[in-house]
């Protein structure tokens, strides 16, 4: 049967199901735009981790310069809200860059790219389009993923856009996902990003391209990047809800994490344990950075509880480092080590204050939904 009116309270709730305390993530939205108005960093948070335009639009009320997206499907949600979208992923493949181009023309679109291979298609398709679409050339500092690993190769992208219209170069874009050394321990990584950076920098300069941006940061990087010689701007995206591996790398406490998974305990029938009903298709199969046996996420206020083992719909709790002995029925919260991860496996989050569910709201931005093959 269905019910006439949602849940109020989270014990009305059926497990396992994301829930987001409201003043942790109000807490979290506001320090990072705090820090970034003291510095002088444009923000333009990644929304991966929320998917959800009620958090962006929150992030832009709060002074966010704009958005950044990883997918069509983020641009195509994200520019319901927001007229200045980047896309930080080289979109390659003409039916992607179809539908890149076919985002609404009244939003700003930003694209960040490393190759001339993306590059040609790209301002190929915008030209016939004319679409204007401003690019970042992607820079590697260290991570090893995408982006350039010379300053020369920089360089001769920036010129070959420039001489691309409608394609306009505005910019170098890097992504520290390499630093990811507790808070007080980046001393070292973030001498070598300046370094390398100020290396692409000078190069730029003496060519006569300034770059207007220089667009970096992740969340555990963020907070030193007022540090970082040139950066204009910052795209952190976990800040929001923060996670397990966010207060391992000491960008947060646990009383900043705002997502948890609520869980129920259905079996505590093998002893030294407890199973809950959330597992890798609740929690993500995620590890810890750099730690191995950690488990997959722990129960919020008995941090010693972690969730050890996992199917795709149980997850173990390992009692041994604790006499807390739950029983059959007892809920429980979870901290993961990846909230963006639990994000993309939901379609609604559950908004609450204390034990009140005062919000839901829908992760529209998930998946890939290609709109042309969609049927109703
Ligand atoms: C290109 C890019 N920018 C920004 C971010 C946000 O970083 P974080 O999740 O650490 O906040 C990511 C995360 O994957 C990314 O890939």
């Amino acid at each position: 049967m269905l019910h006439s009116s949602p849940p109020q309270f989270i014990d009305q709730l059926e497990t396992p199901i994301p829930l987001v305390d409201l003043d942790r993530l109000a807490h979290n939205l506001d320090r990072m735009a705090a820090y970034c108005a003291v510095h002088g960093l444009a923000l333009r948070p990644h929304v991966k981790t929320h998917k959800s335009p009620r958090i962006a639009a929150e992030q832009l009320r709060l002074g966010a310069r704009g958005l950044t997206c990883a997918t069509p499907r983020e641009l195509e949600v994200m520019a319901g809200v927001c007229p200045d979208l980047l896309l930080a992923h080289p979109p390659v493949g003409a039916a992607k860059v179809r539908r890149v181009l076919g985002l609404d023309p009244s939003a700003r679109l930003t694209v960040a790219l490393d190759s001339l291979e993306a590059l040609e298609p790209l301002a190929e398709a915008a030209d016939a389009a004319s679409r204007p679409v401003d690019v970042y050339v992607e820079v590697d500092v260290g991570m090893r993923r995408v982006g350039v690993s010379t300053p020369a190769d920089a360089l001769a992208i920036a010129r070959r856009v420039r001489a691309l219209p409608p394609l306009a170069w505005r910019g170098i874009a890097f992504y520290p996902g390499h630093v990811r050394q507790h808070l007080s321990r980046q001393d070292e990584a973030l001498a070598t990003l300046r370094a390398d950076l100020s290396a692409h920098l000078a190069l730029l300069g003496d060519a006569g391209l300034v770059p207007d941006v220089v667009s970096g940061g992740s969340t555990p990087a963020a907070w030193r990047m007022h540090e970082v010689t040139g950066v204009t701007e910052v795209r952190p995206g976990t800040y929001v809800y923060n996670d397990r591996a966010t207060v391992e790398l000491g960008a947060c406490g646990w009383e900043d994490c705002a997502l948890t998974v609520l869980a129920t305990v259905i079996s505590t029938a093998v002893p030294g344990q407890a199973v809950i009903d959330a597992g890798s298709k609740a929690l993500g199969r995620e590890p810890l950075p750099g730690g191995a046996d950690a488990g997959y996420g722990c129960v919020l206020d008995r941090l010693d509880v972690p969730v050890v083992r996992m199917s795709e719909e149980h997850g173990i709790l390992d009692l041994r480092a604790t006499d807390w002995r739950p029983r059959v029925g007892d809920v429980v919260r979870i901290v993961p080590n990846h909230a963006c991860i639990v994000v993309h496996l939901n379609d609604v989050m559950q908004g609450v204050r204390g034990e009140v569910v005062e919000a839901t709201w829908p992760v529209t931005a998930r998946g890939r939904t290609m709109p042309q093959w969609a049927t109703p």
